[in-house]
């Protein structure tokens, strides 16, 4: 693509789309100028973005030829239907995590994207945060010695609501996907491997979805990551990582900011790694800077990466945890 403006679009105006939204103003050469909202809130989106197009159906939105591309922001249980749709449409696309609801899906969607020579990718945004590169050098450098231990969880305390996304079977609701995401695919991002051996469990709530539920990973060298999620309690969101000389805790990791190093001699060091925006504008650069070179897939999260994840959350779930909808083919 040699334009050097590029024309996002977003499809479901709830509140990562917000976010979204407010970052692509600090993405030069970035220019939002739609929204489409099946329950009736992309006119007041549209006036707050200050956007000349909005939609109140899908439809008629991936037509709309000025769009390049299109960030989906929709739950999860209606990325695979949101996705085909811009990919039908001949649309470029940015979609949420978790891509899909399984890794059959997932596949599908890349599989679609590729025979129609367009960009697809997943926004994983902590795959592009700046303190994710530093962290990856702290690691090379040996500091903390080899990798034996990964700790990490994403517990957040939401009110029971059986409407709300994360208590909601038919929206693919639960701590598995909405969350435990975040800690899985950071196991894998530090140790730039995926695992030999999946084991877990969950607590299913009254809803039917995994209102607690944690992980433990082994990957190849014998490196083990005990993970959780949940919905129903807090907990600080950190990441801690053992290794033979010292350890690294990483606060907040799911968008880290700050990078702690304690060293088995005593030794401590605080490395602060500010981010621009609200960290949602690193995943976008990243889309336009592979659509500027013609890239079909990103090299930071690559197809492959995508699948392994919902693989290793396929596998979690096994037969406990199925989502309405899920055979879609
Ligand atoms: N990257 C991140 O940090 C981050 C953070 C939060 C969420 N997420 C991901 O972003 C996605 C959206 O999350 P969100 O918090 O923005 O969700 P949300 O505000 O609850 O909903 C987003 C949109 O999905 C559609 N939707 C929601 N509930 C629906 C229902 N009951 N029936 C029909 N359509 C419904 C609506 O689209 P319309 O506007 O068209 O009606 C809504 O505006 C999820 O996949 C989530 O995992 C990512």
């Amino acid at each position: 693509m040699s334009k050097s403006t590029i024309n996002w679009g977003i499809m479901g105006c709830g509140s990562i789309a917000r976010e979204f939204a407010d970052a692509l103003k600090a993405v030069p050469g970035a220019k939002l100028i739609a929204a489409a909202s099946k329950s009736g809130k992309s006119r007041q989106f549209a006036e707050e973005f200050n956007l000349p197009y909005y939609y109140d159906n899908y439809e008629d939105f991936v037509k709309n030829e000025s769009i390049d591309v299109v960030y989906v922001a929709t739950t999860h249980n209606f990325h695979y239907e949101n996705v085909m749709l811009c990919l039908n449409n001949g649309k470029h696309v940015l979609c949420e995590k978790p891509f899909a609801l399984n890794a059959k899906q997932a596949l599908k969607l890349i599989e679609t994207a590729k025979a129609k020579r367009l960009f697809i990718m997943e926004a994983m945004w902590t795959r592009f945060s700046p303190a994710l590169s530093r962290l990856m050098d702290v690691i090379k450098e040996g500091l903390i010695g080899e990798i034996k231990v990964l700790k990490g969880q994403f517990c957040i305390d939401v009110p029971f609501d059986p409407k709300h996304r994360l208590y909601n079977l038919d929206l693919a609701g639960g701590a598995l996907l909405d969350l435990g995401i975040y800690p899985i695919t950071f196991a894998c991002m530090v140790l730039e491997k995926y695992p030999v051996h999946i084991t877990g469990s969950m607590n299913i709530g009254k809803t039917g979805v995994d209102e607690e539920s944690h992980y433990l990973l082994k990957f190849d060298k014998g490196e083990t990551a005990l993970l959780s999620s949940a919905c129903t309690f807090s907990a600080p969101v950190d990441f801690t990582l053992y290794g033979t000389k010292g350890h690294i805790i990483v606060p907040n990791f799911y968008f880290p900011s700050k990078l702690i190093i304690k060293l088995n001699d005593g030794d401590e060091q605080h490395i602060d790694v500010p981010y621009e925006s609200n960290g949602k504008n690193y995943e976008a650069m990243e889309v336009m800077e592979c659509l500027r070179q013609n890239k079909t897939e990103s090299d930071k999260q690559t197809f492959y990466d995508t699948i392994k994840i919902m693989e290793i959350m396929d596998c979690l779930r096994g037969k406990d945890l199925k989502y309405p909808g899920e055979s879609v083919f």
